[in-house]
């Protein structure tokens, strides 16, 4: 086999230590899919790498947040990181609005990021729907404070499900124009997303074609990571499907939406392929498989909730795990901010 040349510029010529960082938002319920598409991620990492987790309270306020309630659905939000496994010793846990470091390299970055990379943004386009006029600043440079909460840490993988894709494409866009434009090669890494597995993208159980979603009306499109065993067999049961048969290989899977999603549901948590959930169940109807789908969704779904409702009784402990967290946060990031700042000329002294 002949040696592929190295290319003349390396696409990164960043040489610091692998480090991996999350955000998830206190904006409501978790589902499952964010627990496949992120936490389950998350707990897979935090043995291999340093991991910073935060709860992305600066990006939920871009849309309207009751603030009697914010506080709690943070810690809401940690009880879950804790619930699925993320174990705080290992991984730092924190709320992002306690790290200051976010905001100030956020700023820097909205002077390096074009306004016509954000028009190119679906979420901004879903999110403000017909209100554009309307929605606030902030949700429109959303993408460039999470460009921020990666940077910050130099974080060179980064877990997400696929929606978030786009947010992580311009990410890398905002740290080579940087590195580009303040003549530091390699000062910022050109983060990867770690987007796969048949978690990535789970959809609505009542409509295929749509994101399993907390902003979705209907409860039943999705299971909450709260929700109690009952509750999760119901779901699973009124599930939409179609009445075929489930087919023996994915390429007949294809146009079955629902049955594709169901499949890589029950793939992504048993952490087998769709192939080996369709060798299993394929020529079987949804009448069996639906109930040891919900057998298994409850076995893994069940002790979490569980585990989220004992550690929400005993919020000064989460507390502390957030406290403790933000502090191994600021330690990495604040002399990256410190760092960012010489480069761009700002007065050096404090
Ligand atoms: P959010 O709740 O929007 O802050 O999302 C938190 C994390 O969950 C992000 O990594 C999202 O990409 C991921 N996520 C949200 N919805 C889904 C879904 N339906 N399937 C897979 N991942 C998802
Ligand atoms: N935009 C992400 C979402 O809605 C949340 C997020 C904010 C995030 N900052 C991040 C995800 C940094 C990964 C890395 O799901």
């Amino acid at each position: 086999m002949t040696e592929t040349p190295a290319p003349a510029t390396t696409p990164s010529a960043y040489s610091g230590p692998d480090r991996v960082l999350s955000g998830v938002q206190p904006s409501g319920a978790l589902h499952l899919g964010n627990y496949l598409g992120a936490l389950t991620k998350f707990v897979r990492l935090q043995d291999e790498v340093e991991c910073f987790f935060c709860v992305v309270d600066l990006h939920a306020i871009t849309v309207w947040q009751d603030p009697a309630l914010l506080t709690a659905q943070t810690r809401e939000i940690a009880a879950a990181y804790l619930a699925a496994g993320v174990d705080p010793k290992k991984a730092a846990i924190f709320p992002q609005s306690a790290v200051r470091a976010h905001a100030e390299l956020a700023w820097i970055f909205n002077c390096v990021a074009r306004l016509g990379w954000l028009d190119r943004m679906t979420q901004f386009k879903e999110k403000s729907g017909k209100n554009k006029e309307r929605s606030s600043v902030g949700l429109y440079t959303y993408p460039v404070l999470q460009a921020a909460d990666i940077l910050v840490y130099k974080a060179t993988r980064v877990p997400v499900g696929e929606d978030q894709k786009q947010h992580l494409e311009l990410t890398r866009d905002i740290a080579a124009k940087f590195n580009n434009d303040f003549a530091a090669p390699g000062f910022f890494p050109l983060t990867e997303p770690l987007i796969d597995g048949p978690g990535a993208r789970v959809m609505s159980l009542r409509d295929g074609a749509a994101k399993m979603s907390k902003s979705d009306p209907s409860d039943n499109s999705r299971i909450n990571l709260m929700d109690d065993a009952d509750t999760i067999a119901q779901k699973i049961r009124k599930a939409r499907t179609d009445p075929e048969p489930l087919p023996e290989d994915l390429e007949t899977l294809k146009g079955r939406a629902e049955a594709d999603n169901l499949v890589g549901i029950y793939a992504a948590l048993a952490g087998i392929t769709k192939a080996e959930v369709l060798a299993q169940y394929g020529g079987q109807g949804f009448g069996s498989f639906k109930p040891a789908l919900a057998d298994l969704a409850v076995a893994v779904m069940g002790p979490i909730g569980e585990r989220m409702r004992r550690l929400m009784g005993d919020p000064a402990e989460i507390d502390r795990i957030l406290a403790d967290g933000a502090e191994r946060a600021r330690i990495v990031a604040d002399p990256v901010v410190e760092e960012t700042k010489r480069l761009v000329g700002f007065w050096p002294g404090r």
